[in-house]
């Protein structure tokens, strides 16, 4: 099989006496989408953190493109490749669409622009980010700060500044949250086009989406994968069923 492009090792993290992540061991692989499924709490959020570099694991290794970097900071990580987009929204709302994707932009080519510099006019930042927009749909939108955006938009904009990032690697929590049928339908089949661009760690409640999209499927309960295989073993996993999919044994 080939190299993984990132590689999870026995991570752990605790809050105080809850094992939020107990032993997690994972591996995303080129062309994949690996879902992670699992009940409210069960520490989905606090692995994508673990993996951007919002929040520091306790022990274990996460590698990424071959590389331990489980030292490196948020901004180091990005940098690198990884495109996140929380459950939480990280948008600066008073900023437009399309000047949180410029920033988005900025931050991919790190010190190469100036801090200081007005971006507002800046061709090199406007032009991806407006591409982006585009391709997430949201042009239209691109001159009204993100407070004001709908639910739905405030998703697509995320994504938009994920792929803002020229991301190796994508990590999704719940893009599909609050999006309505019409909207989840389009997002999968939107989600189904970047596989191609690059691997996707995928957290998602919403099943169908789940087993549309994923290529394998890891169970994550209360801090544990309790079982990692294709859609169709997961469907059929006894335990998974008990746990997850709430039907009775
Ligand atoms: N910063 C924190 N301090 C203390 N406890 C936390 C913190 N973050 C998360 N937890 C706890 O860790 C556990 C895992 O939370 P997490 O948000 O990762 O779950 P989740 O699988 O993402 O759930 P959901 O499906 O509801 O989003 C929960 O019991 C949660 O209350
Ligand atoms: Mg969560």
């Amino acid at each position: 099989m080939s190299e993984p492009v990132l590689e999870i090792r026995d991570l752990r993290k605790s809050f105080g006496a809850l094992k939020a992540t107990d032993g997690v061991s994972l591996e995303l692989h080129p062309g994949q989408i690996h879902a992670l499924i699992g009940p409210n709490g069960a520490g989905k959020s606090t692995l994508i953190h673990q993996i951007a570099g919002s929040l520091r694991a306790d022990s274990g290794t996460i590698r990424f493109l071959g590389q331990d970097i489980g030292g490196l900071d948020m901004a180091a990580r990005a940098r690198l490749g990884l495109a996140r987009s929380f459950q939480i929204s990280s948008l600066a709302q008073e900023f437009s669409a399309l000047r949180n994707v410029m920033l988005a932009v900025q931050a991919r080519h790190g010190s190469s622009f100036h801090f200081f510099r007005q971006v507002s006019n800046d061709k090199e930042l406007t032009e991806p980010a407006m591409a982006m927009l585009e391709r997430v749909d949201l042009a239209a939108r691109a001159h009204v700060p993100a407070a004001e955006l709908s639910h739905g938009e405030r998703r697509q904009l995320e994504i938009a500044i994920a792929l803002a990032l020229s991301p190796k690697v994508f990590l999704f929590d719940e893009p599909m949250a609050g999006m309505g049928p019409e909207g989840s339908k389009r997002l999968t089949s939107f989600l189904d086009g970047l596989r191609h661009e690059a691997p996707m760690l995928l957290v998602e409640h919403d099943m169908d989406a789940v087993f549309a999209l994923a290529d394998r499927i890891s169970v994550l309960v209360y801090g544990r994968i309790i079982a990692s295989g294709t859609v169709d073993e997961i469907r059929s996993d006894p335990d998974v069923r008990r746990a997850y999919l709430g039907e009775a044994a």
